[in-house]
């Protein structure tokens, strides 16, 4: 864990320059706009430790697969998002020296994400190996509004000397990604174009054959007064700038603003890129950096009123859900039904920058809840719109009849992980996309999506899971072997618990599906049947049996199920009991050793007790809990935030508060020693889930919204907001009562610590 981000309610703020956490900075302050990203990178040179990242969503790299012994049914290849063009540089040279804060004495040093207003500050005080010292500050952001285009203005102000300095705003496509497989870069140059003031460069992935524009064009003043200059043009493969100097005097300030632009072939015509990328450039370059700025705030402004969380009396806790739900938003607008969530969204290069499954288990609640309904809508597309390659990819494995296996990584539908263990065996990914259309549907009410897309997929979904199973005559049960659960610290074990509950329940729904669409749209559900060849006597009778003939390990002694037949065999010694000096056993243990311990990386018989949390009593959760969370290592980001919903659920408020400050402060605090790497964006989404349904009891179920708040003793109060069917809710809670406001034009019924409301529009209920 580090402790070096200063508390604040709304900005992420370091106050000291710490080189050696450079990159973890850097990945906590990134910038995005759904569009494109990029890492809290310096502009002026820095040879100290960086990752250099700029990203543009939908935009990636195949890298051919790399692996010591090949499996068949491996993918290719690894779709890996892009390390993009570098647009945000800016050189800076004094006299005949550069400004590097690696090689200078840095006098302060303060770099600040203010999440209210989505932007990034910086400001230092240098003194060169000279002894000349420059105060610099820096404020850049990604526009919510002009989604194409982000905005830096640079000041350097000459404290102790005369001199010449000059500036070099620069776009360089000549970047690798850290994480290549072969050494290789990934972008050959199509055309560039650099004249007084602006560029141009535009870049085209090998392989994939995208296009990118990456465009800059700036303005220079000095003390606040605008200046004319005639650059020197300086252009190589894949970059360009511009050179000039201005002689500055002792206490003056020269200042650059540069707006930069991105568009990919994914926006527009590639013989119409450049002159596109150009309408947009000129666009925000004549709003200037101020007025954009303005605009992009009042952006956020709307944001934050539908989704903020405001915790009384804990700033530690209070950032920390703002973070989450700050970087959500950077990530993710919804807005084209192609992009999806990377779990390291515009941060990092680790996780290839693809889809996992990560997006329908922990991201979808908050859209739902936070975001238009088209929002969430568009994330399952994307699926719907994946399921020809995941019945593909489920032939390439030896399934048939038009079965699907949805990828456990993709960028355009097709798997590309490959480790076996994980790659066949981690199957359950396919019912948490099943899982996300029942709560699409149970949420939004939206039946109407099950006839043209939902039901296709989960015939795909139930299909594979009825060739998947096979009959046991040892069990007289089917079974489910060699798989691996969510916990991916044992693999290629029989009957994990998770994946046999929701392949069941996968093919309850489908078949409930089916009764449904034969009831309501009758039409539809005929060619349906014709397009998929789908024989439903023969298919739901098989369904069935399977549903009633699904073996689970149970543990009679302690009544609870296991996370696997032979999860009892295991010694089971609490995390309580190991010294930290252990931790993270994923850092400090051999992997054979972890595969044979009993300990638990991510919640996995506890996933399934938190989606289907209905079939059980509280006594029940609870002696689940009691034996899984004491071996709980939680070493994915995915974890606490189901512990601290299950703790809530149970009245373990301690743990549920533990839990809670775990997933939220994640990244901030460097829990996982992984921060640099780049951000744990889905399970961002996770940190809202443990806020909303733990603290606040959320759930929504049978067409209304349920509530059962509750106040951790070290707050004083708080408040959320949530959509529910065009309503609108604030919910407060304080130690002596909660006031749940309807802020809309639209009655919502709820029922609140067990007794049912309907609460009418602008009406409000206090208890
Ligand atoms: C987790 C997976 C997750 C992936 C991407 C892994 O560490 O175990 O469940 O899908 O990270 O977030």
């Amino acid at each position: 864990m580090k402790d070096f981000i200063i508390h604040d309610n709304w900005k992420v703020i370091e106050d000291q320059y710490h080189p050696e956490w450079n990159e973890i900075s850097e990945s906590l302050m990134s910038l995005g706009n759904g569009r494109m990203g990029g890492r809290a990178n310096f502009e002026e040179k820095f040879s100290g430790k960086t990752l250099q990242g700029n990203y543009v969503a939908g935009v990636y790299y195949p890298d051919k697969t790399r692996v010591g012994w090949w499996k068949n049914g491996y993918p290719d290849y690894f779709a890996k998002v892009l390390n993009g063009a570098n647009w945000i540089g800016i050189d800076i040279t004094v006299g005949e020296e550069e400004l590097d804060l690696a090689e200078c004495e840095v006098l302060d040093f303060h770099r600040e994400l203010d999440m209210k207003e989505g932007h990034l500050v910086r400001r230092f005080t240098a003194k060169l190996p000279s002894g000349k010292i420059v105060e610099v500050k820096s404020q850049r952001f990604m526009s919510i509004v002009d989604s194409e285009t982000g905005a830096i203005r640079y000041s350097v102000k000459a404290v102790n000397f005369q001199d010449k300095v000059t500036i070099k705003p620069y776009v360089d496509f000549d970047v690798m990604n850290k994480d290549t497989n072969y050494d290789e870069k990934f972008w050959n140059e199509v055309e560039k174009e650099v004249s007084n003031g602006e560029g141009f460069i535009t870049a085209e992935t090998r392989k994939t054959l995208f296009h990118v524009t990456t465009g800059m064009k700036y303005q220079i003043f000095i003390d606040g007064e605008k200046q004319s200059f005639k650059a020197d043009l300086e252009e190589r493969v894949k970059y360009i700038s511009n050179i000039t100097s201005f002689d500055i005097k002792e206490g003056q300030t020269i200042t650059i603003e540069k707006i930069g632009v991105n568009l990919s072939s994914e926006y527009a015509e590639k013989s119409d890129l450049v002159d596109q990328a150009k309408v947009f450039l000129n666009k925000a370059f004549e709003k200037g950096f101020d007025q954009m700025l303005d605009e992009h705030k009042k952006a956020w402004e709307v944001k934050w009123e539908t989704s903020d969380i405001i915790i009384e009396g804990d700033a530690a806790a209070q950032q920390g859900i703002r973070f989450n739900i700050f970087q959500l938003n950077q990530t993710y607008t919804g807005e084209d039904p192609r992009l999806n969530i990377g779990p390291k969204g515009f941060t990092g290069e680790k996780y290839g920058g693809s889809t996992y499954w990560d997006t329908e288990a922990y991201c979808l609640p908050f859209y739902l809840a936070t975001a238009p309904e088209e929002i969430s809508k568009n994330l399952l597309l994307y699926r719907y719109k994946h399921l020809d390659r995941a019945i593909e990819n489920a032939k390439k494995l030896g399934f048939k009849n038009g079965a699907a296996l949805y990828p456990m990584v993709t960028m355009n539908g097709e798997e590309c992980h490959n480790e076996w263990e994980i790659t066949f065996e981690e199957i359950h990914r396919n019912g948490a996309i099943a899982f996300a259309i029942y709560e699409y549907i149970r949420y939004t009410n939206d039946f109407e999506y099950l006839a043209p897309y939902g039901f296709e997929v989960l015939l795909g979904i139930s299909r594979f899971w009825t060739q998947r199973v096979n009959w046991s005559n040892y069990q007289n049960k089917y079974v489910m072997l060699g798989v691996t659960g969510p916990n991916e610290y044992e693999n290629n074990v029989d009957n994990n618990y998770h994946t046999n509950r929701l392949a069941q329940w996968t093919l309850q729904y489908t078949r409930e599906a089916v009764a449904y669409l034969k009831e309501n749209h009758a039409a539809e559900y005929a060619s349906l049947k014709e397009k998929w060849n789908f024989n439903e006597e023969e298919e739901v009778s098989k369904w069935t049996h399977i549903i009633d003939n699904m073996y689970f390990p149970y543990d009679e002694t302690r009544q609870i199920f296991l996370q696997q037949d032979n999860f009892l065999n295991k010694e089971i010694i609490p995390t309580a009991e190991m010294g930290a000096e252990n931790r993270p056993i994923n850092q400090k243990w051999s992997w054979d050793r972890i595969l044979r311990s009993c300990y638990i990386k991510q919640a996995d018989t506890l996933q399934s007790l938190y989606l289907f949390e209905d079939d059980f009593d509280v006594e029940t959760i609870k002696r689940h809990f009691d034996f899984y969370e004491p071996i709980t290592v939680h070493e994915s980001s995915l974890s606490p935030c189901i512990h601290n919903i299950l703790a809530s659920k149970i009245g373990n408020q301690e743990k549920a508060y533990e839990m809670y400050l775990r997933t939220a402060r994640l990244d901030l605090d460097d829990y996982n020693n992984d921060t640099e790497d780049g951000l744990h964006i889905t399970s961002m989404g996770g940190t809202w889930m443990g806020f909303v349904m733990g603290f606040g009891g959320f759930r929504a179920r049978n067409n209304r919204l349920i509530l059962n708040p509750f106040l951790p003793k070290e707050w004083k109060g708080y408040s959320f907001k949530v959509n529910f069917r065009g309503a609108h809710l604030k919910v407060q809670t304080t130690h002596d009562h909660t006031i749940i406001e309807n802020i809309s034009d639209v009655a919502c019924d709820l029922t609140v610590f067990d007794k049912e409301y309907t609460l009418a529009a602008n009406d409000t209920i206090k208890l």
